[in-house]
């Protein structure tokens, strides 16, 4: 049977998403919202004849950075070259950008015959939420904050602007973001929302660690102390680490962060919380 590879609408992602839950990946209840208009040009599937095979997103932020995730083949057609092909055709949507992506450690190997290099490690943390609370002045919804502000405060942390990115993923339903402000700068922002087990803080971006624990903080008492929260953490970033274990939280998972030009020179000491692994 003929095997197609053409862009996924919007209603498509939803598969992909699904298939990302199988792999044990835990995505949030609302991401593809958001996944899809940073790029509705960056989602790729593979057919056999009608049926969905093989997907993967290569998102072009601008003509310098791009993502590269769920890249991802239904079980029974793995190891038929199905994979290689859809990557290879998603590639050319990102010509010049420096290409990004958190590979699983069995995949790293093959990352690299593709020509990207290993930056750093990044450690999924699994705790759980709190239903202690506590008032902070510093501590504002992120709606209070200017979005200009808030665009170019996260550009100092993540590797280019992603002003439409942050417009979709701060208003998304099931998420709480607020930021730590001091005489109405910014000094850090977060956001938590619902996965399809409990519950991510990502972004964590702060200018140090007592801000990123009173943001943590203020997230994790969001969602109330029955439930499970999750924090992707640069093991690179040490007061990171040393949040995360704070809080007695567990690693569960790893990924590799991987670049195929240099790796970007945003600050690490300020990323608490990675945004996601399938956008960076
Ligand atoms: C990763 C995955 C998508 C690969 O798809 P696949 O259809 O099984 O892979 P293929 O059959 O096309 O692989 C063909 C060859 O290309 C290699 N290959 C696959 N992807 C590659 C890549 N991105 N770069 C370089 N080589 C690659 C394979 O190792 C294989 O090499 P071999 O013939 O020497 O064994 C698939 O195994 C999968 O869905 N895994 C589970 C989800 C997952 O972990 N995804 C990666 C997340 S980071």
């Amino acid at each position: 049977m003929d095997y197609k590879i053409r862009t996924a609408t919007r209603k498509e992602l939803d598969i992909a998403v699904e298939w990302a839950a199988k792999e044990g990946w835990n995505p949030g209840l609302h991401d593809a919202d958001t996944f899809y208009l940073t790029d509705t040009q960056g989602y790729y599937f593979g057919f056999l004849g009608e049926e969905p095979i093989a997907s993967i997103s290569a998102v072009a932020y601008d003509q310098k950075f791009g993502f590269m995730g769920f890249y991802i083949v239904k079980p029974e057609y793995r190891g038929k070259g199905y994979g290689l092909q859809i990557w290879n055709e998603a590639l050319k949507h990102l010509p010049t950008q420096n290409i990004s992506l958190d590979g699983v450690a069995a995949q790293q190997e093959n990352y690299k015959k593709s020509g990207f290099k290993l930056a750093y490690g990044n450690i999924r943390y699994e705790g759980k939420g709190s239903d202690d609370k506590l008032d902070d002045k510093n501590i504002v919804s992120l709606s209070q904050v200017q979005f200009d502000q808030l665009v170019s405060y996260d550009n100092q942390v993540f590797p280019t602007e992603r002003r439409l990115f942050l417009q979709n993923w701060i208003m998304q339903p099931e998420s709480l973001s607020v930021a730590f402000i001091n005489e109405r700068n910014i000094l850090g922002y977060g956001t938590v929302r619902k996965c399809r087990v409990g519950f991510k803080v990502g972004p964590l971006f702060a200018d140090n660690e007592t801000i990123a624990d009173a943001l943590f903080f203020k997230l994790k008492s969001s969602v109330g102390g029955q439930e499970s929260i999750f924090l992707d953490v640069p093991e690179v970033n040490k007061t990171a680490v040393k949040l995360a274990d704070s809080y007695k939280m567990k690693p569960m998972f790893q990924t590799a962060r991987m670049y195929t030009k240099e790796q970007p020179k945003n600050d690490l000491n300020k990323i608490f919380g990675v945004t996601t692994f399938e956008l960076g």
